[in-house]
């Protein structure tokens, strides 16, 4: 039997979509840059102050002994929803920004030599290029970047994948060598929407001993995350883009690697020992989790996980293919738009420019209508200067989300079209 998917169910559980926006009902495609909270993910940060609020590992008292159950329970519910081998290998950060500065600072203390090679691609959230340019100044390591194809996927040769095309792949082939010591790239493009083969790829790099990191900000909310069944070493996302708080993100590491790597904060919580002389490391997650953590946002993350959970991702998955089917094949419709990212494996992410309208124009008459979507390069430059393009306007779906609501936006944005040209 087809799954089962109530969009007005779910709709339900979120208490901002009762909002008005210029008078009109609220329509939020703007998920890409943060999702909407479900009632139960506000509950649980705000049951947290209110009922058990304290410090974390510290006390001996009631409170304290609670929170830092509580916040256990999160990070447990984090591993069994990436499919982790071990809670300790969920670290908590601020977001997936400070995931990615976290792998790039400690790898690469831990790797990189002058003249090794750290490999991205074309496609990178500006969180997954500058920390490794960043990385590789500091040790005198090249940034190699995989380029683009026209269609936003990655030009680049993957056996795996080329045995099962029709035409052979004509791309990049010369990615590994002796020297690549790490390969950090997106699971999902946030401005393409693209779904790149990183499992694939991460194979070939395992091949060449080369480190793999994943930015997974995008790809969270919306595919099966299995970290052990990608193979990667690192797993970086963000609280906030998969219905839970602001703040708060994780970085799944691989325990081996996390063991051999040097902290990068110091401060209370990460320590065994100090003395005026020198410090000793606590174990794992504590070694990376220096300071006070974000307690309330870890303990809505840990409710949002559950929340995906309670549902079947497949149907919620299709539901949002839909969305990306209907907007696409509507967009069309209007004279001198082009979408740029047409891969064929994407999530509900529709990018587009329009002959003769700026991108900030449209967005701001669509914030008329109360229909919110992004607009200008989404902390993609190099990408937007791929395409020859200074921005788009980007729908970003959610499981919440209708076909009802994407017929609203194309009326709104070809009324505004008329407008501005
Ligand atoms: C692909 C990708 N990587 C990284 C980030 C950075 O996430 P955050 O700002 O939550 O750290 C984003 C945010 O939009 C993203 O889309």
């Amino acid at each position: 039997m087809e799954p089962m998917f109530d969009v007005a169910e779910i709709r339900a559980q979120f208490p901002i979509l009762k909002e008005l926006v210029h008078g009109k009902p609220l329509v939020y495609f703007d998920n890409g840059a943060t999702s909407q909270k479900p009632r139960r993910v506000i509950k649980a940060e705000s049951a947290y102050y209110a009922t058990i609020n304290a410090n974390v590992h510290r006390g001996v008292h009631t409170l304290s002994t609670k929170a830092t159950e509580a916040q256990e329970a999160a990070r447990e519910a984090i591993r069994n929803h990436i499919n982790a081998k071990h809670a300790h290998e969920v670290i908590f950060t601020s977001g997936t920004t400070a995931g990615i500065n976290l792998a790039a600072t400690s790898l690469g203390q831990l790797l990189l030599k002058p003249g090794d090679e750290v490999v991205i691609s074309g496609m990178e959230h500006h969180s997954n290029i500058v920390p490794w340019q960043l990385a590789c100044e500091r040790h005198g390591a090249t940034l190699k970047v995989i380029p683009i194809t026209e269609s936003g996927e990655w030009d680049v040769v993957i056996p795996a994948l080329s045995r099962n095309r029709a035409t052979p792949a004509q791309g990049r082939n010369d990615i590994f060598n002796e020297r690549t010591r790490i390969l950090a790239i997106s699971h999902v493009s946030n401005t393409l929407g693209t779904i790149n083969p990183v499992k694939q790829l991460i194979a070939e790099a395992k091949k060449h001993g080369t480190v793999t990191v994943v930015d997974g900000a995008q790809a969270i909310a919306h595919l099966d995350v299995d970290v052990q069944d990608l193979g990667c070493d690192f797993y970086a996302f963000s609280g906030h883009k998969v219905y839970g708080p602001t703040g708060i993100g994780v970085l799944y590491g691989r325990e081996e690697l996390l063991e051999r790597m040097p902290p990068w904060q110091g401060g209370g919580e990460m320590i065994d020992t100090v003395t005026l002389e020198k410090s000793t490391w606590a174990k794992l997650p504590f070694k990376f989790e220096a300071g006070t953590p974000h307690i309330a946002g870890i303990i809505g993350l840990g409710e949002a996980v559950r929340w995906m959970e309670d549902y079947d991702k497949s149907a919620m998955a299709k539901h949002e293919h839909a969305l990306l089917q209907h907007a696409t094949k509507k967009l069309l419709t209007i004279d001198g738009l082009r979408i740029i990212g047409t891969a064929k494996e994407k999530v509900g992410v529709v990018s587009f420019v329009i002959e003769g309208v700026h991108h900030y124009d449209l967005g701001t008459l669509l914030d008329q209508q109360g229909i919110a979507v992004r607009t200008g390069h989404h902390c993609t430059q190099p990408l937007m200067e791929r395409f020859g393009i200074s921005g788009t306007t980007r729908a970003s779906f959610a499981c919440f989300n209708t076909i009802e609501e994407i017929d609203v936006m194309i009326t709104a944005a070809k009324k505004a079209v008329k407008m501005l040209r």
